[in-house]
């Protein structure tokens, strides 16, 4: 690994057992073109996704299902640092830290927190949801990450770790590096199928608005076909008044690397029944293999979990230090080993 590259790391969580295309096309390909450029991290949150009621069995399941999702994206551990969170006690140490820089208010103003909050009520919110962002922020630092690559939807989380990490070094001296959102504008949202004013997402999407990467290869077909687009015929990419259409070209465009432009060329007097047809094909040429891919890995959790220790393994080198130097810089009196 090369130590002249930037640092990039990021999370995803396990929660929804298989991930849907728009954890895909906005997150996960960023981080297998990124493994490339860059000393990569990235980790399954799953002390994240304990914040929500979550069933124990499941949680282990779709860690690793997690994990192999990954592995079948693309991501290499030779080429990158793959681990699941809770492996690195560090993460829970430095957020500890990291909330008692942290303002109630400043933490009452996550629109993430704040949306979940309203819509599970303040009894069945814990306090871990609310410091959801915190716990968020530590993953960040701990590894010194100059890059983090995520959706649109985390930029604000992106943002609280730039502020803590300058309060931090401000206040204490120097201890972290201030890490930047690194967001692909054109593929950084992808909407529901169904409803394409709302973002693809496990909690807000119908089943027939989202396309879970380990469906039924001709059920996401199927989807794409029936997506609701708009009472025109032309193809043309305008976010406003096609917001259905447009979202159908980012994804041929984003998965196939063919650019809009000459996508709407090619459909040009063809309608949107050419596009949809197309595209669908277009889905399951890519989706089969890459379910393939992840029945190998679930198929061989011994290999699967020890690519894990070794991720972790690697990881914990780099956090326990950051860790270290944080709990010198804040005061705490250092065990004697
Ligand atoms: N909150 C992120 C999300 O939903 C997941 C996450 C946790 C993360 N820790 C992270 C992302 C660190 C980037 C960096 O989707």
């Amino acid at each position: 690994m090369a130590l002249d590259r930037p640092r990039a790391l990021s999370g995803i969580q396990p929660t929804a057992g298989s991930f849907h295309l728009g954890n895909y096309l906005g997150a996960v390909r960023q981080y297998v073109a990124l493994q490339e450029t860059h000393d990569a991290f990235y980790m399954v949150v799953d002390l994240h996704a304990i914040t929500i009621p979550q069933d124990p069995q499941e949680l282990r399941a779709n860690t690793r299902v997690a994990v192999a999702q990954l592995l079948a994206a693309g991501l290499d551990p030779d080429r990158c640092t793959l681990f699941v969170q809770s492996h690195v006690p560090e993460h829970a140490q430095l957020a500890w830290v990291m909330n008692c820089l942290t303002g109630f208010g400043e933490a009452s103003r996550m629109t993430q927190f704040k949306d979940k909050s309203t819509k599970q009520g303040a009894d069945r919110t814990t306090v871990g949801l609310f410091t959801y962002p915190v716990l968020q922020v530590a993953d960040i630092l701990l590894y010194q990450a100059s890059q983090v690559p995520v959706g649109e939807d985390q930029r604000q989380h992106i943002e609280l770790t730039r502020d803590l990490a300058e309060r931090f070094n401000s206040r204490f001296g120097h201890a972290f590096t201030v890490p930047s959102a690194h967001i692909v504008k054109e593929t950084g949202k992808i909407y529901d199928l169904q409803d394409p004013s709302i973002k693809m997402s496990k909690s807000a999407s119908t089943p027939k608005g989202i396309i879970s990467l380990l469906d039924e290869p001709k059920v996401s077909a199927k989807k794409i076909k029936s997506a609701v687009t708009d009472l025109e015929t032309v193809v043309r990419f305008d976010e406003e008044s096609k917001p259905g259409v447009s979202n159908l070209l980012t994804i041929y465009a984003t998965l196939t690397g063919v650019s809009i432009a000459e996508l709407e060329r090619k459909y040009e007097g063809k309608g949107y029944g050419a596009l949809k047809t197309d595209l669908a094909d277009v889905m399951l040429d890519w989706v089969a293999p890459f379910r393939a891919r992840t029945q190998e890995y679930l198929d061989d959790p011994e290999t699967l979990d020890n690519i894990l220790a070794k991720g972790a393994e690697k990881a914990r080198t780099v956090a326990a230090e950051t860790l270290a130097l944080a709990y010198d810089k804040v005061g705490l009196l250092p065990a004697k080993h």
